[in-house]
């Protein structure tokens, strides 16, 4: 996704924001898992994702224990990796069956069996248990670039507010939207808001034409 477009406050709708796309891309990717064993797409790159899971593995709201749950989890790289630095109540969840599938196959290969993924729908979810820690890595990326992105989006966030129990943490990384965006977006109602911010993820800044950025944001709220 462009870097131009995190200036924009309104996106055009793309297919990035349909089920459709998802399906047929990690239909390709389970082929290509079956023959030659790699993982597919690791969303913002290897780098992101390692400096985003160490930040996380080091907030002191959290033990081995805590409960999390990875909305949009596509292939399960990211619970993969919190795995790995001894994470054991991880859950990930997809309305992509197909991106389901390729998750269970990686996590068979990885022995982390004790990883829990469904198949879930985050704008009519069936999602019933609470949890302290959600997490997103370019689902509401994705969410936003649906044709009625709007509505979307509201679900999105109730759906947040619904399984993150009080003082839970909702970790949110995005290449579509800049630090403001997201702070007005989850916490812009004031006091009406469930969401207060807590911190950022540094990640390395790049400089062009004068201006300073990274590619990506993440950015940690706790719930009230
Ligand atoms: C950009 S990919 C990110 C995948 C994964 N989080 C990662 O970091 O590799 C967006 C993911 O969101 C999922 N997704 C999009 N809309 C969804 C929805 N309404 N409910 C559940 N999953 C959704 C897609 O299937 C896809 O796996």
């Amino acid at each position: 996704m462009s870097m131009i477009l995190k200036r924009k406050l309104k996106f055009d709708s793309s297919i990035l924001g349909t089920k459709g796309h998802w399906d047929g891309a990690y239909d390709r990717e389970l082929d290509c898992f079956d023959e030659t064993g790699d993982v597919g797409e690791i969303w913002f790159g290897k780098s992101c994702l390692k400096t985003m899971v160490k930040a996380v593995s080091q907030l002191p709201e959290l033990n081995k224990e805590s409960k999390m749950i990875d909305l949009g989890c596509g292939n399960g790289m990211t619970l993969i990796e919190l795995a790995k630095l001894g994470f054991k109540n991880l859950h990930g969840s997809d309305y992509s069956e197909k991106g389901i599938e390729l998750a269970k196959k990686i996590r068979d290969q990885e022995n982390f069996e004790f990883i829990n993924y469904f198949i879930d729908d985050i704008t009519k979810s069936n999602i019933q248990e609470t949890f302290d820690v959600v997490l997103d890595k370019g689902t509401f990326d994705a969410i936003a670039l649906s044709e009625n992105r709007d509505e979307m989006k509201i679900l999105y966030k109730q759906h947040v507010e619904t399984i993150l129990k009080s003082d839970g943490l909702f970790i949110i990384t995005s290449c579509n939207y800049t630090e403001n965006e997201l702070k007005k977006y989850y916490t812009g109602d004031g006091d009406q808001s469930n969401f207060i911010y807590m911190t950022n993820v540094q990640y390395p800044v790049f400089k062009f034409g004068g201006s300073k950025g990274s590619t990506q944001t993440t950015l940690i709220f706790k719930k009230k």
